[in-house]
């Protein structure tokens, strides 16, 4: 697992989105798994003046997000579909026919998971997943006790996600307590991960999921298995970490190596 300690939320944006650009210049059409939350949005800020600016198209790409409320209409402003096509979507050149977000009014929902894990299939498997974390540990909604080797499913949330996302609904408004995510398996068999943190609300769940024993209890602790995963972190995040130091140092070697070729 590769640590990235950088010092605000603007870096890990710009860094982030980076390695997204990478990505898509190395191949435009390039499968990518995105996620949701207000973590990625600086990111996808970047990317949309990236486009702008044309350093990068996103005209080729596919996309998967990695989950969806049960219950809400693909137009309701909480949806996952909205916010995707409110933050990234409707911003650049990306086709919303290659953009795909799980069914939160499919009538048969064991049926639109499979459909979902067929069509990440078809599209030759995800190149690039990207991630945030909950402050439990959760990945998508992944809650703890996921199994590990979990697919496409129907989650419960716990108490603690309902409460924290909270805030992207208005009082009284309905809040599902229920959502079709990727499972932890289909997540870890993206060829790459780009997890990112920040600020001190994550630092324990970061701590557990870089430094802690494989455990279903944080579910992020599987990126530890994975061969290719970057953990992207402000100083807030990475504080509690115990090889903090150690991980500073190691970029700063790469860093040093990649100038000198
Ligand atoms: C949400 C999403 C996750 C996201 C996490 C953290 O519930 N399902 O994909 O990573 O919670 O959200 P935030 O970035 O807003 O802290």
């Amino acid at each position: 697992m590769r640590v990235v300690v950088l010092e605000n939320v603007n870096d890990v944006a710009e860094f982030g989105a980076k390695q997204i650009a990478n990505q898509v210049m190395k191949q435009s059409s390039s499968v990518l798994g995105l996620a949701t939350g207000s973590s990625p949005l600086p990111l996808y800020q970047c990317l949309v003046d990236m486009v702008e600016s044309n350093t990068i198209s996103l005209r080729d790409v596919v996309t998967f997000n990695l989950d969806e409320y049960l219950g809400l209409a693909p137009e309701h402003p909480q949806s996952y579909r909205s916010f995707m096509n409110r933050h990234l979507f409707e911003r650049t050149d990306i086709d919303l026919a290659n953009t795909n977000i799980p069914n939160g009014l499919a009538d048969n929902t064991e049926q639109a998971c499979l459909d979902y894990e067929q069509a990440i299939e078809r599209a030759g498997g995800i190149d690039l997943q990207l991630l945030g974390i909950g402050n439990n540990g959760h990945i998508g909604f992944n809650e703890p006790s996921s199994s590990l080797a979990s697919r496409t499913r129907v989650k419960t949330l716990s108490k603690e996600t309902v409460e924290a996302n909270r805030r992207f609904f208005k009082a009284g408004e309905f809040q599902p307590h229920l959502a079709i995510t990727m499972g932890i398996g289909s997540i870890m068999e993206a060829k790459s991960i780009l997890m990112i943190a920040t600020g001190e609300a994550k630092t324990e769940a970061v701590k557990a999921a870089v430094e802690g024993p494989l455990s279903a209890s944080c579910p992020a602790s599987i990126l530890q298995m994975h061969p290719n995963a970057t953990v992207v972190l402000d100083r807030a995040a990475a504080s509690q970490l115990t090889e903090l130091e150690y991980y500073v140092y190691i970029e700063h070697e790469r860093n040093r190596l990649a100038e000198a070729v």
